[in-house]
Order: structure tokens, then C-alpha cells, then sequence
């Protein structure tokens, strides 16, 4: 199903795991797409295999641009070449631990970043963006499942970037009404293109529980710290709303598609997950029965900031995105396992 007519998207960030997963369906689909990423995060091998994985012909749609969202030269120099239709604008940095202990780096690349953005794509009268926000937006919720219109709170600095960009988006909407802009809240991204070519590389040790699994399982890492086994749950782990990065990636070619078809969609904020909560140990015994590696583990007190429990409810996006997860949990330790077996040491080509 591509586009009648072929459509251009800018794809900051486009290098990194959920944007080169995503570039991927954008090219399948269809439309053109040009990347802006400074590989602060990310490497120029994950973009060469992306062109592997669609294969030449499209191949030819995708540009790379190395450059920095914090440098307005570099964005003008991307706008000045096309005209795109629309940004997904996934660049940010996202390591909450880091955040807490250099807020300033977070505020001058999360918002510095994205207020360039802005200013270009209206200088080049291209107004409608797709967001990278987050789950984190909620905060410790109250109540499950996390609705688009719950109270939002912010609990580090990474959040607070989040929090104040979904504010800005709005303030900009509010003063010009014509701007189309969705905010997707993601979940726990994991899992991996089905082809094992592309996937989740962090740098150092992993701050997130797959990334974390997935080294226990190849050997890079011991054991995998379970942090809290005393939650008010099932099993006294702690509870999350993991996503397939397929299914993301699918989601947002939905919110695309809406912010052409919809000129009244304004400012709008969908939840991305699957609306199912698992726990860290059910996840491990999904790991395990994907991999049939042992993934020896200890348990450990809580991680602090962390909530008890925390799943989307998906009806918002399912009802006006006409988009749904169609992954579980088996899936998403199938293509992380597939990924992780042909890649242990991710992009690199040795240790
Ligand atoms: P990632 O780090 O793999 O990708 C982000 C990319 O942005 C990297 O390639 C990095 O080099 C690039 N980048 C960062 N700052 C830049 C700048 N100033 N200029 C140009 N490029 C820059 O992260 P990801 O997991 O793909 O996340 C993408 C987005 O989704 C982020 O905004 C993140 O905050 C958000 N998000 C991620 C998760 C998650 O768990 N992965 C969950 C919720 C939201
Ligand atoms: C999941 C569960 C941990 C690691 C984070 C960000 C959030 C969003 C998604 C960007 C928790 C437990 C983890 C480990 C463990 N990112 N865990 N041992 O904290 O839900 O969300 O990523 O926006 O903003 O905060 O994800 O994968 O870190 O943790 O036991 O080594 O796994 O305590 O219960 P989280 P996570």
C-alpha cells in the first residue's frame, strides 16, 4: 500500500533503534525520506544495513545527513536542498540515569534541538510533525491503564524534557493553529526487525531490561539485576507495557497518514503499547523460552524512581489511528534473541 503521491519526510534521529526500524516501513511504504542524525548515539553501519534491508531501488529514496539538531546551520542546510512534507523528529537523548547527573546536556539537546527544528521547518513553511514523547510523561500514574488525558508529571530531567517539548508543541499550536503535530508516547520499546540485521545497540552497560537480557544471554554481562521483588504484583516484580519496535514503527506511518488526512487533528497525543503489562520475571521466562538460554538472575532492591506498574490504554489510537499492536511478548524475545544470536557485540564487527 504505498502513497499515490510520493511524500518526503525528514527522520531526525533516523539512525537510532526506533528510526532505523521505522525508516525501514517508511521506505516500504512508499515515501521518501531523508535523515539527520549526528551519531552521537548511533552508528553509520545500522543506516548501511537499513539500505540492505530494502534493497537498492529504494535505497535510492534515503538520504543521510550527518548533522546536528543543536546547530540551526546544519538543519537549514537539509531544508535549503527539498521541500518534506513532514518531520519525525525521533533525536533526542534518552539515558534517565544520565540525565539526573548532567541535566544540562538534556536541556541543550532535547530542547535546544528541537526549538531549531521548529524555527526551520517554519521558516520552510513545513508544518507538521510526528513526536518522539514518552510514557515517562505520566509519571508514577495513579491509576492503569495511563489515559492520553491524564494529569502529566515529570520525574527526571529526561522527563522533564519530554514534559516541556509536549508543552511547546501545543504552545505552537495554540499560536498557529495550521501546525499538525502528534505526540506518541511510547512504552518500553524492544524486539528487533524480524531479520536480525537491525536492532538495539546502547553504548556501555544497558540502563533498560531487554538490552540487559539480551548481553546476560550472549555472555557480555553475568547476571541480570532484578530491581524490586516486594511490588504489590503477581509475582512481586515490577510491571510494564512492552512494545515490538515493528509495531512502533507501524504506528508511525498511522500518525503520518493521520496528519495528512486530519486538518483538524491540531496537537494530539496517542499512547503507543500494547495495553498488556508483564512483569520483569514473566519477561525473563519469555527470554529464556525464546533463547533456551539460562538468564541467571539476583534479586535486588527497587531501582529508585521506578513505578509499581504502568500499561497504556490503547483505545485513542486504535479508534483515530486505526493502528494496533499485533505483537506479544514471544515475538518481541524472538526477533531481540534473533538480533543479539547474529550480533552479540551489536554493530561491531569484532570485540
Ligand atoms: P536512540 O538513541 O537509538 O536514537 C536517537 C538518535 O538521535 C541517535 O541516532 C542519536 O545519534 C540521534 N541524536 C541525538 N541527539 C541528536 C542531535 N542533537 N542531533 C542529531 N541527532 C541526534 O534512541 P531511540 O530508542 O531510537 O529513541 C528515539 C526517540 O524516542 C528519543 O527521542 C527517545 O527519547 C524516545 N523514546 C525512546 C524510548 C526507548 O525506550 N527507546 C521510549 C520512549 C521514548
Ligand atoms: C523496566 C523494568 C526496572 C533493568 C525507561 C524510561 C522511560 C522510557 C522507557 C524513554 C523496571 C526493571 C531494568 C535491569 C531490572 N524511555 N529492570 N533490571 O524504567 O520502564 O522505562 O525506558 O522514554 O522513560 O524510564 O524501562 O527497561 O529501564 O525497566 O529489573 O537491569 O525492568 O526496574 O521495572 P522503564 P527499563
Amino acid at each position: 500500500m504505498g502513497s499515490s503521491v510520493e511524500q518526503n519526510i525528514l527522520v531526525t534521529g533516523g539512525a537510532g533503534f526506533i528510526g532505523t526500524h521505522t525508516v525501514v516501513q517508511l521506505l516500504k511504504e512508499g515515501f521518501k525520506v531523508s535523515i539527520i542524525d549526528n551519531l552521537d548515539n548511533s552508528v553509520i553501519e545500522a543506516v548501511d544495513r537499513v539500505r540492505e534491508l530494502v534493497g537498492p531501488d529504494l535505497s535510492k529514496k534515503l538520504e543521510f545527513n550527518l548533522g546536528d539538531l543543536r546547530n540551526k546551520g546544519d538543519i537549514e542546510k537539509v531544508f535549503s536542498k527539498q521541500r518534506f512534507d513532514a518531520v519525525i523528529h525521533f533525536a533526542g537523548l534518552k539515558a534517565v540515569g544520565e540525565s539526573v547527573g548532567n541535566p544540562r546536556r538534556y536541556f541543550d539537546n532535547n530542547l535546544v534541538g528541537t526549538i531549531n527544528l521548529y524555527e526551520t521547518m517554519a521558516k520552510y513553511n513545513c508544518k507538521m510533525m510526528v513526536f518522539s514523547s514518552s510514557a515517562t510523561v505520566y509519571g508514577q500514574p495513579e491509576k492503569i491503564p495511563c489515559v492520553e488525558d491524564f494529569e502529566l508529571k515529570a520525574m527526571n530531567p529526561y522527563g522533564r524534557t519530554k514534559l516541556f517539548l509536549e508543552e511547546i508543541a501545543r504552545d505552537i499550536h495554540v499560536a498557529e493553529p495550521e501546525w499538525r503535530i502528534v505526540l506518541l508516547r511510547y512504552f518500553n520499546p524492544v524486539g528487533a526487525h524480524e531479520s536480525g540485521r537491525i536492532g538495539e545497540d546502547p553504548k556501555g552497560i544497558p540502563n533498560n531490561l531487554m538490552p540487559y537480557i539480551q548481553q546476560v544471554a550472549v555472555g557480555r554481562l553475568p547476571e541480570l539485576n532484578v530491581y524490586g521483588h516486594d511490588y504489590p504484583t503477581d509475582d512481586g516484580s515490577a510491571v510494564r507495557d512492552y512494545i515490538h519496535v515493528m509495531d512502533l514503527a507501524d504506528g508511525h506511518i498511522a500518525a503520518l497518514r493521520k496528519l495528512f488526512a486530519d486538518p483538524e487533528i491540531g496537537c494530539t497525543a496517542y499512547n503507543l503499547g500494547t495495553g498488556r503489562g508483564t512483569s520483569v520475571l514473566e519477561m525473563v521466562a519469555a527470554f529464556e523460552k525464546a533463547s533456551g538460554k539460562k538468564i541467571p538472575i539476583k534479586l535486588c532492591p527497587r531501582r529508585s524512581g521506578d513505578a509499581t506498574a504502568v500499561y497504556a490504554s490503547t483505545e485513542r489510537a486504535e479508534k483515530e489511528l486505526g493502528w494496533k499492536a499485533k505483537y506479544g511478548v514471544d515475538e518481541m524475545c524472538r526477533d531481540q534473541w534473533n538480533w543479539a544470536n547474529n550480533n552479540p557485540w551489536g554493530y561491531q564487527k569484532k570485540l
